[in-house]
């Protein structure tokens, strides 16, 4: 690995636990997320790939910043709009947030 890759992922390390920690003081925790993730599993199923209905996306082993990402647009409504997932994320704190992300993103994705 030469400087120029070392210096990069550096600066990629950085940058994530940045995002991490600025988001919330908290570690992640997966069992907390499982937890709260219990209202979701009726649309999304217990498996984040086995869904209600065609219409509803999976979320097992889907990357975890991009489901943060998601819920955050969701509840604050402004880039992402969906009545019933706006409803669904209005309540949620941020480290319900990432601790909901982290459960799904953990599950193994369903078969294409
Ligand atoms: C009543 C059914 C229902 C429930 C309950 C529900 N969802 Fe959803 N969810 C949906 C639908 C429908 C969509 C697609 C919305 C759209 O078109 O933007 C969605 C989209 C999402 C997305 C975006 C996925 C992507 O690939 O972009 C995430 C993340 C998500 N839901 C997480 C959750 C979480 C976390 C909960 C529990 C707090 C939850 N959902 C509860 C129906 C539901």
């Amino acid at each position: 690995m030469n400087s120029f890759h070392m210096t990069l992922s550096g600066a990629v390390m950085l940058a994530l636990s940045g995002l991490v920690t600025g988001a919330s003081a908290q570690t992640v925790d997966i069992a907390k997320g499982k937890q709260k993730a219990e209202v979701c599993m009726s649309c999304h199923g217990a498996d984040g790939f086995t869904a209600a209905a065609p219409a509803i996306p999976h979320l097992a082993g889907q990357d975890r910043d991009y489901l943060v990402k998601a819920l955050t647009a969701y509840r604050a409504a402004d880039t992402r709009t969906d009545e019933t997932m706006t409803a669904m994320a209005k309540p949620l704190s941020d480290s319900d947030i990432i601790n909901i992300a982290a459960f799904f993103s953990s599950l193994p994705p369903g078969k294409p």
